[in-house]
């Protein structure tokens, strides 16, 4: 996949990972398209690289999302790829008592059913072009899971294995199916936890440098060796992470 002179959505591209592919996807010379809830993130984000162009959408309200698509038909007709970035993630024990109905529905619409609906919206336009590509952003948590999070860790398996089925459907069609499994990155996500944290500008490179060779399942930093050790210990693997 050509790495300049595309015009790219990334959802969630505000902050952390999402704003670091825009910065670097906007040095590379391509249009980049960022959305998000926080209306201040994004005028941040455009006051230090005006070329960037914002909606403010939240991804789990389907009529927020259908506004932005349909403004990215009008206005964006040469959209080519989709990066489906944007997620949160929430601690808690499903034994503490309390009712998390509202926090469950919130956080696989957030990670999980929101990316499945804008694709799905997209991909007419996607399908249309030359080279197009949708980017998945899971996680290691996809493979080997945390304690803290059980919902979470769900959403990015969905991810993982959509990901893998999406690419089979579109194999025959210009559209390539990436996934990228971020190891620890440094973001407000991870504020206050973790070590040996890589930073979002980090991450990118290297998921950049997969985009580029059509590697469709990138896997970076330590997550290669986290993937190692689950395919060979994975009584060790889920050690290592389950308090993550
Ligand atoms: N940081 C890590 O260690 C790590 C590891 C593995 C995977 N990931 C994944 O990487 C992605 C980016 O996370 P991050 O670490 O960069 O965290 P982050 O800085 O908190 O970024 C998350 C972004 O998602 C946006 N977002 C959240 N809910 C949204 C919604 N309903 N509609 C639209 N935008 C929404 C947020 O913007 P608003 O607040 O403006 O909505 C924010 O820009 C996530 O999918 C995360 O699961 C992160």
């Amino acid at each position: 996949m050509k790495l300049s002179n595309n015009t790219i959505l990334i959802t969630g591209g505000g902050s952390g990972i999402g704003l670091a592919f825009a910065e670097k996807f906007l040095e590379l010379g391509n249009d980049v398209l960022i959305c998000g809830r926080d209306q201040q993130k994004l005028d941040a984000a455009q006051a230090r690289h005006p070329g960037l162009k914002t909606f403010r959408c939240d991804l789990t309200h389907p009529d927020d999302t259908a506004v932005m698509v349909e403004k990215i038909k009008s206005d964006f007709p040469a959209l080519n790829m989709l990066i489906n970035n944007a997620g949160i993630q929430y601690n808690y024990r499903f034994d503490d008592g309390a009712d998390h109905a509202t926090k469950i529905d919130h956080e696989i619409n957030a990670n999980f059913s929101s990316h499945l609906r804008l694709t799905d919206a997209l991909l007419p336009l996607l399908t249309a072009k030359k080279v197009a590509a949708v980017v998945n952003i899971s996680s290691a948590l996809s493979i080997v899971p945390k304690e803290s999070a059980p919902v979470y860790c769900a959403t990015k398996a969905g991810v993982h294995i959509f990901s893998r089925a999406l690419r089979y459907q579109l194999e025959r069609s210009p559209v390539k199916v990436f996934e990228v499994v971020p190891a620890l990155v440094d973001t407000a996500m991870t504020a206050g936890r973790g070590k040996g944290k890589m930073s979002p500008a980090a991450l990118v490179a290297e998921a950049i440098k997969g985009i580029e060779h059509d590697k469709f399942y990138i896997r970076i930093g330590k997550t290669k060796l986290l993937f190692a050790i689950h395919r060979l210990f994975p009584f060790l693997a889920g050690k290592i992470i389950r308090k993550g």
